[in-house]
């Protein structure tokens, strides 16, 4: 299966029928996650962190295999730059970047996308990929605004209590 114009398409419309579909903000992350790595093949893990005290908290996340990083100080690894910056982080190459936090061996490329609330990070979205430079510039706008449209449910955290936000 190769991704299209109507797969982000269809990705984008996705998260829209989820929140349309209304409930629980945990159950709302979950689907999406599923939905990113169900639908786009090179998408070989994917997970959603949490800004708390200073650290990113693992929430959920699909893919063969669980990481040990169920907690990564803001600043340390690719997934801390992408927090500390509220820039987006695409790693082509993981083996070739220092500040790579390994995860699992059949990981070649990486991107990290920060979801901001009002100026503030309050989550990231972090997608491994098996294939080397598998994020491209769609990906990154894709995810984006995928990020954009879940970062209202992201402010409330994880069931793990994942709060980010003093107003
Ligand atoms: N590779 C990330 C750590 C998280 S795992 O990929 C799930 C990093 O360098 O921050």
């Amino acid at each position: 299966m190769s991704v299209t114009a109507d797969t982000y398409r269809g990705g984008l419309d996705a998260v829209d029928r989820l929140i349309n579909r209304g409930g629980d903000a945990d159950d709302l992350l979950r689907a999406v996650v599923e939905m990113l790595h169900d639908r786009f093949p090179r998408y070989s893990w994917v997970g959603i962190y949490f800004v708390e005290d200073g650290e990113l908290a693992l929430g959920p996340w699909k893919g063969p295999q669980a990481t040990e990083h169920v907690r990564i100080p803001v600043g340390q690894g690719v997934c801390g730059a992408a927090a500390a910056s509220g820039q987006t982080e695409v790693v082509d190459d993981v083996n070739a970047d220092p500040r790579y936090l390994a995860c699992f061996a059949s990981t070649r490329s990486e991107i990290v996308v920060p979801v901001t609330y009002e100026g503030r990070v309050v989550a990231e979205i972090d997608v491994d990929s098996d294939q080397p430079a598998a994020f491209g510039s769609e990906d990154r706008r894709f995810l984006e605004r995928v990020a954009t449209l879940i970062s209202p449910y992201c402010l409330v955290g994880w069931d793990t209590g994942g709060e980010a936000w003093d107003p």
